[in-house]
């Protein structure tokens, strides 16, 4: 048993083969950030085209890779949302096509369950509940998992995604996108305590996110120290503000892990991709007692062996014969099971 998986929601397109495991035969990522670059930004039309012309050939070499045709595929998984709605129909109506053509099964995934997979896809079996925090360039969401493909929403972003607040302040100073990246590199020498940024404090006792506030400190800083892609104190500056987006993370993680009382706590999403997040979730989950969960830094940005993993996942708990062809995709986040 194979799964083939597609994943076209924001702008990398990504094709993946998993075994029964589920294992990672091939996982073959084209990512766009050169095409956005210089808008600082994902641009939703270009995303959309360029998936268009990459997509079969993604698919060609993840096959290839795992020395599969076409034919001898099992299933196929596809992202369904949330995303950008013309880049997640791309991948949608190749899917579906696949899965017409070879009469075999086509499961609907959900993006941000699937970068919660990523923690089920590596390491030792992940004991429940787990508590994960999805960080990504267009969410900051947490979820309580009692059991496998269940998710509770607790708490998501009111406003800028964590990944969202870097992207932008990178592009405020010209440094370059994706932000997160850049801002790690160049903050790395930089000394976290130079500018103190506030925390966002919320009136009620929620575990919702906000880096509104953090991203309007941050912009008042520039404009009053005139930080610049020169200034001789830009690493510091950045230090500061990507130590300052994970305290507020984590602030929040620690909050919900005092109040469900999970077993292991996951860390997912592009944006744990970052150094000092990591470094920062091992030591709360040490200190806490939990056990951590963090997907290698591949399998945390967007990839397509987190939606084949969740799709044989899927696949598994439920009796799905021919392709689905009325899957639809979706922009935003929808809890079903919330
Ligand atoms: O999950 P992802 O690949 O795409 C979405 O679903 O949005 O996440 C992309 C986000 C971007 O905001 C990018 O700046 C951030 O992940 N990111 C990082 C790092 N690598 C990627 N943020 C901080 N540090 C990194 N090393
Ligand atoms: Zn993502």
């Amino acid at each position: 048993m194979n799964i083939l998986a597609i994943e076209s929601s924001c702008d990398e397109t990504a094709a993946a083969v998993l075994d029964a495991g589920p294992r990672i035969l091939s996982s073959v990522v084209l990512s766009q950030d050169t095409i956005h670059a210089p808008y600082g930004g994902v641009v939703p039309e270009l995303a959309s085209r360029r998936h268009l012309q990459s997509i079969g050939y993604v698919v060609g070499e993840a096959l290839d890779r795992a020395r599969l045709a076409p034919g001898q595929v099992d299933a196929f998984a596809v992202t369904q949302g949330p995303g950008l709605i013309g880049s997640l129909l791309v991948g949608l109506s190749f899917a579906k096509g696949l899965a017409y053509y070879f009469r075999k099964p086509l499961v609907g995934v959900d993006h941000l369950e699937a970068h919660m997979e990523a923690a089920f896809l590596e390491g030792p079996p992940v004991a429940f509940p787990a508590l994960a925090l999805v960080v990504s360039g267009g969410h900051t969401s947490l979820f309580l998992m009692k059991k496998r493909l269940h998710y509770r929403l607790l708490g998501r972003t009111r406003d800028d995604a964590a990944g969202e607040a870097l992207d932008k302040i990178a592009k405020f100073l010209g440094l370059g996108y994706p932000g997160g990246p850049v801002i790690q590199k160049l903050g790395e020498a930089g000394n976290p305590q130079k500018y103190p940024f506030a925390l966002p404090r919320m009136k009620d006792a929620s575990l919702d996110f906000s880096f509104s506030g953090l991203k309007t400190a941050a912009l008042r800083w520039i404009d009053e120290t005139g930080m610049s892609a020169r200034h001789p104190a830009l690493p510091d500056f950045l230090a500061s503000f990507e130590a300052a987006v994970v305290r507020a993370l984590l602030q929040k993680l620690e909050r919900a892990a005092d109040k469900v009382k999970p077993f292991s706590l996951i860390l997912c999403g592009g944006v744990a991709r970052n150094r000092r997040l990591r470094a920062a979730f091992a030591e709360l989950a040490r200190d806490g007692g939990y056990e951590a969960h963090l997907p290698s830094p591949d399998l945390c940005t967007d990839n397509a062996a987190m939606v084949g993993a969740l799709g044989m996942e899927k696949l598994g708990s439920t009796k799905r014969q021919g392709p689905d062809l009325d899957l639809d995709a979706y922009p935003r986040f929808i809890s079903l099971r919330a």
